[in-house]
């Protein structure tokens, strides 16, 4: 709290806050390529600024936060940057599993996490492990994420319980679909900002966006600073969301 107190300033009531935030965090390699550095270096920048910022949520009281760090789409880049980014996963979910436990916060990791190596994929248990017993703000992470893949997995369960005959297709809506997303029981996220300053949501939480506010900023990812955050924050407050009604829909206190 110390940390970050003058920028609260412009911080709504409690009740405007968003519930859940997603993040992509795209403009990493812009970002190094403008300094004259390889793009690995913006990747590494790009971890840093997220560790800060899902710091920043945790004290600001947001109850879940969901970045976009590799997509089903990634895999594409050349294999030294796939390498790369593989590696800083790595090191964050090191350094996660020593510190995650003071931090209270409950760190998971949404995606195809079969196709990860066997090695980061025994971190990410461990990681789970500590986050079960834990109580505070939600950080998804989703590696290997692609919207479209996250319907068609939540399809592929809820096939596989209707042929146990553990769900009926007859009765078969929304809210009983939506569990079976990676998200699971999480509120969707109210707001999503894209840095980097393109205007597209390049296959991230496609379902669960249907209302969010979306946000989008010329800012690269590695500048994302805090006061960036109020910003979306604060604009986010000043929307007026209608759920398809006539009227605002105000959130409940
Ligand atoms: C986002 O930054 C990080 C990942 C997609 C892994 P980019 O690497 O896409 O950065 P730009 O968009 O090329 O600048
Ligand atoms: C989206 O960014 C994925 C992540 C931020 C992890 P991309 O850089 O991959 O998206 P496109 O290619 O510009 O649509
Ligand atoms: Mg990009």
């Amino acid at each position: 709290m110390k940390l970050f107190g003058k920028r609260r300033d412009i911080l709504p009531d409690k009740e405007k806050f968003p519930r859940h935030i997603a993040i992509i965090m795209d403009g990493n390699g812009r970002w190094a390529s403008k300094r004259g550095m390889p793009r690995k270096l913006g990747h590494s920048a790009g971890a840093e600024r997220f560790r800060e910022i899902s710091e920043y949520c945790g004290e600001i009281g947001v109850e879940a936060l969901s970045v976009f760090a590799f997509s089903t789409e990634n895999w594409n880049r050349p294999a030294d940057e796939v390498e790369g980014i593989l590696n800083l996963l790595r090191k964050y979910l090191d350094e996660s599993c020593e510190k995650l436990a003071a931090k209270n916060a409950r760190l998971r990791f949404l995606g195809r996490l079969d196709a990860l190596p066997e090695d980061i994929r025994e971190k990410i248990a461990r990681i789970d492990a500590i986050s079960a017993k834990q109580t505070g703000i939600i950080v998804n992470v989703c590696i290997n994420y692609g919207g479209r893949a996250d319907i068609v997995d939540a399809v592929k369960r809820y096939a596989a319980d209707c042929a146990a005959g553990k769900a009926d297709p007859a009765a078969l809506d929304e809210a009983a679909f939506s569990p079976y997303l990676y998200t699971g029981d999480l509120p969707d996220p109210d707001l999503l900002i894209r840095t980097g300053g393109e205007m597209r949501i390049s296959n991230f939480l496609l379902w669960q966006s249907a209302y969010a506010e979306l946000y989008f900023t010329d800012t690269l990812w590695p500048e994302f600073k805090p006061a960036e955050l109020d910003k979306a924050i604060a604009w986010f407050a000043s929307r007026k969301r209608r759920f398809g009604r006539a009227e605002e829909v105000k959130p409940a206190k």
